[in-house]
């Protein structure tokens, strides 16, 4: 079986995990991509979709999925995301696809976090996977060294500009071994606006699709 049709799996097995009848936190990447296409499916069947990028905006709407403003939605129940790594306790890193300050965002307001991922993002410790940090841009390279003073490499993602109109910096060499401490030490820098440790929100439901099936991680 290939990554993708693992990624795909998960995906729609997170159909069943979503209650109908309400709003869906929707996140961003090509497992959730899958997962768009899912719920799409059942489109007549919930209120609407809560957004966490541009690119999945897009792709709901062409889908004929409403999209609502998360600023007229005070809850919803679940929020569907993937992620880059995640480790036992359900702490993951996300922000390969540059979406992660979004995704915090939306994932903040749900009352469930359902992470959908293949087996290749299952790790012990979080940190091989460079953690992207985005940044106001002016203050790139200061952070750029109090990342560095962290023990990190970072290294600039000079193609990529988020939806927020920031840059991002993806630390290399790290090894997370306290994942919600330095979630939270990371943020204390000035001039980042987020950074891709989900371990202060950690996921409460993880989908791992792998070549014997897909499991379920609670
Ligand atoms: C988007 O910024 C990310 O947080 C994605 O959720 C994460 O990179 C997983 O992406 P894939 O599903 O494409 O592997």
């Amino acid at each position: 079986m290939t990554q993708d049709e693992m990624k795909k799996n998960a995906a729609w097995a997170a159909l069943e995990h979503v209650p109908r009848h309400t709003i869906v936190g929707v996140g961003t990447g090509s497992t959730v991509n899958h997962f768009i296409d899912a719920l799409a499916s059942i489109k007549s069947e919930i209120k609407g979709a809560v957004s966490s990028s541009i690119q999945s905006t897009e792709k709901m709407r062409a889908l004929g999925i409403e999209v609502l403003d998360l600023n007229d939605v005070e809850s919803f129940s679940v929020y569907v995301d993937g992620a880059d790594e995640i480790n036992p306790a359900r702490h993951m890193i996300k922000g390969g696809g540059a979406a992660l300050t979004r995704e915090k965002i939306v994932a903040a307001v749900a009352d469930k976090f359902i992470c959908i991922v293949d087996s290749t993002k299952q790790v012990t410790v979080l940190g091989k996977f460079p953690l992207p940090v985005e940044v106001i841009p002016m203050a790139r390279n200061y952070v750029a060294r109090e990342l560095q003073k962290l023990g990190g490499r970072p290294v600039w993602r000079e193609a990529v500009i988020t939806d927020n109109g920031n840059i991002i910096l993806d630390v290399f060499d790290l090894k997370i071994t306290d994942p919600v401490a330095f979630e939270q030490q990371v943020n204390q820098i000035t001039g980042v606006v987020t950074n891709g440790i989900f371990a202060c929100r950690a996921a409460d439901l993880v989908l791992v699709g792998t070549a014997d099936g897909t499991k379920v991680l609670n």
